[in-house]
């Protein structure tokens, strides 16, 4: 493995508590030098004006295989992933059959490392089929390599259906991630998080109710976590077109006020992950009807645009906020932070790294994406910030809006 050394970019890892001009110095896939770094024989990429930070996770992204390759594969939702500047993903297992199965975890896992071009960290079901009634068996989901349990798509309607799995989560460290469907659910899960001691992170929250119920856990101390996707937190119901399938999303826009207090909440930590919720759809599916065409928007090379524009450039949202929404937010849900596993601008962290431009002004053309989808809500909008470069195990996968290594991700 080759060293890479990112030269005179702004080293920023609001975690790490590192922000300054300087190089960082890649090699055998850890970071071996922060700030000042010297090597003869590493391969150099010059980041001057750029953020150097550590590379994104977005954890929660749908990418269809097996079963619904048209839409997406693990080999175009990962090119996609790296043009947004995400060096990991994590996937929903909400696929044709659905991932309930240690061989079917093992079965994306085989499938990445030969195609992905990022890295790729399969979620399981929580009920078998996805069906809300029997919950998998997590030691072996987890053995497998099972990120983190999610009925994404559903909630588990049964409460005792959800105490078993709350308690089989304990048992197993596995992490929740909760698709959430209206504050009524939010309050019985954060109920039985305090009864079983066991943490419940909740997807794409959206409504002003579900905030602060996590809000009012969180001050108790309660183990409990939320995201927000970039599509709720810029836009809101009026924004939407009339009959647009490219603005049909579960759970769906809502208010500006919703809208507002889901800003609010990502400034305050109460929500401490951005992610996309990327739901590619094939372009015939989107054309249908609004009442019959599947919801869902694609979002992976989009976030890191929106999010600047809409929210850092406007002065709501820190840079240091939206960083680590983007990295510490996420990992430390999935239980990843820390050690060599996950990337951080410390030596001897995972050697995954982000250059960001966020003057970079650009037009969002879904038809340029890498995606085989094109149910963007953003097309035609002008945005000021993109990734410029995707490192993995310090290799470029990504660079100025070209995919340079795709597959093979040890
Ligand atoms: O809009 C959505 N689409 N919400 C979900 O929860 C599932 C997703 C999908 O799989 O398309």
């Amino acid at each position: 493995m080759s060293d890479l050394l990112v030269q005179g970019g702004r080293l920023f890892d609001p975690v790490s508590r590192v922000d300054g001009i300087g190089d960082l110095l890649i090699k055998d896939g850890q970071v071996a030098a922060v700030g000042e770094a010297v090597s003869v024989e590493a391969e150099v990429l010059g980041a001057r004006g750029l953020l150097v930070v550590p590379g994104l996770l977005d954890m929660h992204v749908h990418l269809r295989e097996p079963g619904q390759e048209h839409k997406e594969t693990i080999a175009s939702g990962t090119r996609a992933a790296a043009m947004g500047g995400f060096t990991a993903v994590a996937c929903e297992p909400n696929t044709s059959p659905p991932r309930d199965t240690a061989e079917r975890v093992a079965e994306v896992i085989e499938t990445a490392k030969r195609e992905a071009a990022i890295r790729v960290l399969p979620k399981c079901a929580i009920t078998v089929g996805q069906e809300g009634s029997e919950v998998t068996d997590f030691a072996a989901l987890r053995a497998a390599g099972a990120a983190a349990a999610s009925d994404d798509g559903f909630s588990v309607r049964d409460a005792g259906v959800m105490r078993d799995a709350l308690a089989a989560a304990k048992q197993t460290r596995m992490p929740l991630t909760l698709h959430v469907d209206g504050p009524e659910m939010v309050e019985r899960d954060i109920g039985l998080a305090a009864e079983l001691g066991w943490g419940v992170h909740f997807s794409h929250v959206s409504l002003a109710a579900e905030v602060e119920l996590i809000a009012e856990a969180r001050e108790r101390g309660l183990p409990v976590s939320g995201e927000a996707t970039p599509h709720h937190l810029a836009l809101c119901a009026d924004d939407a077109p009339m009959g647009d399938a490219n603005f049909k999303m579960n759970p769906p826009l809502r208010s500006a006020g919703d809208r507002d207090a889901l800003r609010t909440a990502l400034v305050e930590g109460v929500i401490c992950a951005i992610a996309s919720d990327h739901a590619p759809h094939a372009p015939d599916e989107k054309a249908r009807p609004f009442e019959e065409a599947p919801p869902g928007v694609i979002g992976l090379e989009t976030t890191v645009g929106v999010i600047w524009t809409d929210l850092v450039h406007t002065g709501l949202l820190a840079e240091r906020a939206a960083v680590r929404a983007m990295t510490a937010g996420p990992q430390e849900v999935l239980g990843m932070v820390g050690g060599s596993v996950s990337p951080a601008l410390r030596i001897g962290a995972r050697g995954d790294v982000t250059l960001l431009d966020p003057d970079h002004e650009w037009t969002v053309e879904p038809e340029r994406f890498e995606s085989k989808a094109r149910n963007c809500p953003f097309a035609g909008r002008r945005l000021r910030g993109r990734a410029v470069a995707t490192i993995v195990a310090g290799r470029a996968v990504m660079r100025e809006g070209s995919i340079l290594a795709p597959g093979a991700i040890e």
